[in-house]
């Protein structure tokens, strides 16, 4: 029996009796950690190739814990390792394996290392690599949002402000501010990444360690951009794991905006858009419903993940360096923020622009109503501030022109008119300047089309941010 499997019995001499089963149950992390395998045993082999390569063990010892390694990749991956909770966590549970695998070797591969600086190291390497995942659903989220812009450049909705119609915008344009997010949401993970990116290893349990290590070697082998330059603050610091969370928080805040304007779009009173049937589901007692849980649930799951954040960084805030306990909890936050976050990403991207097809092309996202958005955006006098910007090219100051406009919608809606339904009589009776070509601005298009400034939102400002887009996404 190794040194290991006596946890089971007492951790060590220093002990006079076994820890009690409930104890056992609520320090150990195998049934959640064992998730960490892979890089666990990435980080051990990258050590120990460093450990022989320092003379520290011999090439035998190292060959011995490739071999064992494999072996229990395979058991894993197979799905025949046996994992025990009286082994607490994933990292002695593999190393256990290992020494029963391979003897004295595997009792060596812990030369110089801790769990402290290990368990820093495994969370660092399996969240980069899930961040690469999210990094590329982000980017075809994007493009799957252009393609509806695309389509779409040219179809004009109310803008709001204060859910009230302010002006009519392209649907298209609307899409663009999504991209915009969702590209800084995709910038910041790229900038968290870097930190994220750096090796604990070599730390140890939190002072450093007395054999000749090559830190700079192992962060070479496992791809790190850098090493933690002080092991108290390597071994302890989660903030890599907290910085990721805010960064994943604000993706799902945007995912939550976007699932809030679907829902609202697609209540009957908008009609503005559908979503594929397979995104939605029926009532068990109101035959006629078609309900929008998908974007529901994620504004939902938007509360889930900012909750993981504050537990993050709560569970940060009272420790005294270095290595607590605590920082146990950082894994079950984290994994389901990743989970959370890649399942609404892959969702969001085919029920918006529609599935992926061998050609390019997409197919089944949401259909587009632009006589309900058009309908919509002439109720509102979203030209009233057209009318006003006429006016001050006609001379009167904005705020005098503002006041004029005023004016005509109020005697317009009053008798439930638009302003271009006015005949010219009546427009000139508000102010004398009105001429003929005041109905070119009163018009939807003629007010879109006006807004032909950077950033702005006439179709033809709409297709250069899509052709840019495009550039920046392609593959
Ligand atoms: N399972 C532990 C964790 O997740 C590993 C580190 C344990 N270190 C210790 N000194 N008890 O943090």
């Amino acid at each position: 029996m190794n040194q290991l499997d006596k946890k089971s019995e007492a951790w060590s001499a220093l002990f006079s009796e076994p820890m009690s089963d409930l104890v056992k149950r609520y320090t150990a992390s195998v049934f959640f950690d064992k998730r960490l395998w892979e890089a666990d045993i990435t980080g051990s082999l990258a050590h120990a190739e460093m450990l022989a390569a320092q003379s520290i063990i011999s090439e035998a010892d190292h060959a011995s814990i490739q071999k064992g390694m494999a072996q229990i990749r395979h058991e894993i991956e197979s799905g025949a390792f046996e994992w025990k909770l009286d082994l607490e966590d994933v990292h002695l549970n593999i190393e256990a394996r290992l020494t029963q695998l391979v003897g004295d070797a595997g009792k060596r591969l812990h030369t110089g290392r801790s769990r402290n600086d290990q368990v820093a190291t495994d969370v660092r390497l399996w969240l980069r690599s899930e961040m690469d995942v999210i990094s590329g659903l982000l980017a075809e989220l994007q493009r799957s949002l252009l393609s509806v812009a695309e389509k779409n450049a040219d179809v004009i909705l109310p803008g709001f402000t204060h859910l009230q119609v302010a002006q009519p915008v392209s649907f298209g344009h609307h899409m663009l501010a999504y991209v915009e997010m969702f590209a800084r949401d995709a910038q910041r993970l790229a900038d968290v990444r870097k930190r994220v990116n750096q090796l604990p290893l070599g730390s140890a349990a939190l002072a450093g360690t007395t054999y000749p290590l090559d830190r700079e070697r192992v962060a070479k082998t496992l791809g790190m951009e850098g090493v933690c330059q002080n092991s108290l603050d390597a071994v302890s610091d989660r903030d890599f794991a907290i910085e990721f969370t805010a960064a994943a928080s604000i993706v799902m805040v945007h995912i939550s905006r976007l699932s809030e304007e679907l829902i609202i779009w697609m209540s009957q009173n908008f009609a503005f858009i559908k979503i594929a049937d397979r995104f939605t589901t029926g009532s068990s007692i109101m035959p006629q419903k078609k309900n929008p849980d998908v974007p529901e649930l994620a504004r939902g799951k938007t509360g889930r993940v900012v909750g993981h954040l504050m537990g993050l960084i709560t569970l940060m805030k009272g420790q005294p360096l270095a290595y607590n306990k605590d920082n146990q909890e950082d894994k079950e936050p984290l994994f389901d923020t990743v989970d959370t976050l890649k399942d609404t990403l892959r969702i969001f991207a085919e029920m918006m622009g529609g599935q992926l097809q061998a050609d390019g092309s997409r197919q089944g996202g949401i259909s587009v109503n632009p006589e309900a958005m058009e309908r919509a955006a002439l109720k509102g006098y979203a030209t009233a501030t057209d009318l006003a910007d006429y006016l001050v090219k006609k001379g009167l100051p904005f705020r005098d022109a503002h006041e004029v406009v005023a004016h005509a919608v109020k005697f317009a809606s009053e008798r439930g008119m638009d302003l271009s339904d006015l005949p010219l009589d009546t427009l000139q009776s508000f102010n004398k300047g009105v001429e003929k070509d005041v109905y070119d601005v009163l018009s939807l298009r003629g007010s879109l089309n006006a807004r032909n400034t950077l950033g702005g939102t006439a179709p033809a400002q709409v297709k250069l941010q899509i052709a840019k887009h495009q550039k920046r996404l392609a593959v």
